[in-house]
């Protein structure tokens, strides 16, 4: 039997304050090593949550079935948006057996077999932008020039949105995504965002193509999903592959950039590709404060704290990734490490279904750059990059490059 903590330990107040470059969230840091189930309470939302940062912990709970996360719709437990990110009905807020029917509606568009096949396409949009990048002549800013159009193109092919509407998506993601903004208008963005896919659905049932949204409109005219899970599934779907990929990758380069011995190991010896992109997704920090939470379905003894029947509970994959106990010398950037398969993507039922198609992007981004333009550099000094600011998924606003 684990001994559980009889006490309630105090609350900390987690503003989730502004953090520029690679820098590591201070409280998730002290937490890590002090605290590792605590207790906070953020800025919108009501109450206050559990908040888990080891490694093993995080594991533990994001597969225990025992948390959930159905029971956090029309609950506002604590948070760091004004909205919930996440669309009610929306797969990340749903428990099997649902959650298991939607995501197998899903899963086979983004499997690794559908990722290495779109790699080819991937491979011809990211030499065609590059040879652009290179006739145009340097500075080139990175997400204008390749990390936003890549992504963008992939997403818009696999799930057939026409590229005419990815200015629209692109303003409604730049709202959703941000914590500056009211209650108000995330609602109104979102109902915007879920009129648009309606017409879209409408669309494709009357005219469909050989696309993912095809399929899953064919999937709810057969009694597989219903509309607004359909519209939620593809909401996050899109919201995700415009936003994710192009921070990451950008912050990728950014990392490479500024750890030149690290670059020229990896220049050194290309191969090392792949592992040098599992390192990167773990190092860097591409998130600020916490996902969705969980709810506790019974009580739960955890790392010595009893978690009861009701409560919220956060993990941080990002304090997960730089836990001491698995990483030797954690907030060092090391592209040969491999002790332990980062969490990045999350662990459990919820795992990123975007996984196999953001790291073959992220490789392809990176492989293309690094063969292409071998005198990458920043065009501005590192403290001059500009960072986003109150947004969900950290990155650089505009990274300006020459070589
Ligand atoms: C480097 C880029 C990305 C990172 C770091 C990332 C990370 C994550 C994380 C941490 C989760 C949540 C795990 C949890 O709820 O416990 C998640 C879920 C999800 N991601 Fe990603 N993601 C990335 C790219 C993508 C892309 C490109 C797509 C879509 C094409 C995508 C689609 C999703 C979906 C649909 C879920 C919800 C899955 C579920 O609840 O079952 N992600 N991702």
């Amino acid at each position: 039997m684990t001994e559980t903590c009889p006490v309630r330990p105090a609350v900390h107040y987690w503003p989730v304050e502004h953090l520029d470059a690679l820098e590591f969230d201070p409280l998730l840091h002290r937490l890590l090593r002090e605290e590792p189930i605590a207790r906070v309470r953020m800025r919108f939302g009501e109450g206050e949550a559990w908040l888990v940062t080891r490694y093993e912990d995080v594991k533990e709970i994001t597969a225990d079935p025992r948390f959930s996360r159905e029971l956090t719709v029309d609950r506002p437990v604590t948070g760091m948006t004004p909205h919930r990110v996440a669309p009610v009905g929306g797969i990340g807020r749903t428990d099997p057996p649902e959650h298991t029917r939607l995501r197998r509606l899903v899963a086979q568009a983004f499997n690794r077999r559908r990722a290495a096949a779109l790699r080819v396409e991937a491979q011809e949009i990211a030499d065609r932008l590059v040879v652009t990048m290179a006739e145009q002549g340097p500075p080139a800013e990175l997400a204008e020039a390749l990390t936003g159009p890549l992504p963008e193109q992939v997403i818009g092919r696999l799930l057939g949105v026409p590229a005419a509407d990815f200015g629209r998506l692109q303003t409604w993601r730049g709202v959703i995504l941000s914590s500056n903004h009211s209650l108000q208008e995330g609602n109104a963005v979102k109902a915007e965002i879920a009129g648009y896919f309606r017409e879209l659905a409408d669309h494709r049932v009357r005219q469909p193509g050989d696309d993912l949204f095809s399929e899953l409109v064919a999937a709810q005219t057969a009694g597989a999903l219903s509309r607004p899970e359909l519209i939620s599934l593809s909401v996050m779907v899109v919201l995700n592959a415009l936003d994710q990929v192009r921070n990451q990758t950008s912050t990728m380069v950014y990392t490479l950039l500024t750890h030149p011995e690290q670059l020229a190991r990896l220049r050194a010896e290309p191969s090392l590709l792949p592992q040098a992109v599992e390192e990167l997704l773990r190092f860097i920090p591409q998130r600020n404060g916490v996902g969705m939470p969980r709810i506790a379905t019974e009580d739960v003894a955890i790392g010595g704290v009893l978690i009861r029947a009701g409560e919220a509970v956060y993990v941080s994959y990002l304090a997960a990734n730089r836990d001491p106990a698995v990483f030797a010398d954690p907030d060092r950037l090391d592209l040969t490490r491999d002790e332990a398969p980062h969490l990045a993507f999350g662990h459990g039922a919820h795992y990123c279904l975007g996984a196999a198609l953001s790291r073959m992007e992220a490789e392809v981004i990176l492989s293309t750059l690094l063969r292409e333009l071998p005198g990458l550099r920043l065009a501005v000094e590192p403290e001059q990059v500009r960072w986003r600011r109150g947004s969900v998924n950290r990155g650089p606003e505009t990274l300006p490059l020459t070589w």
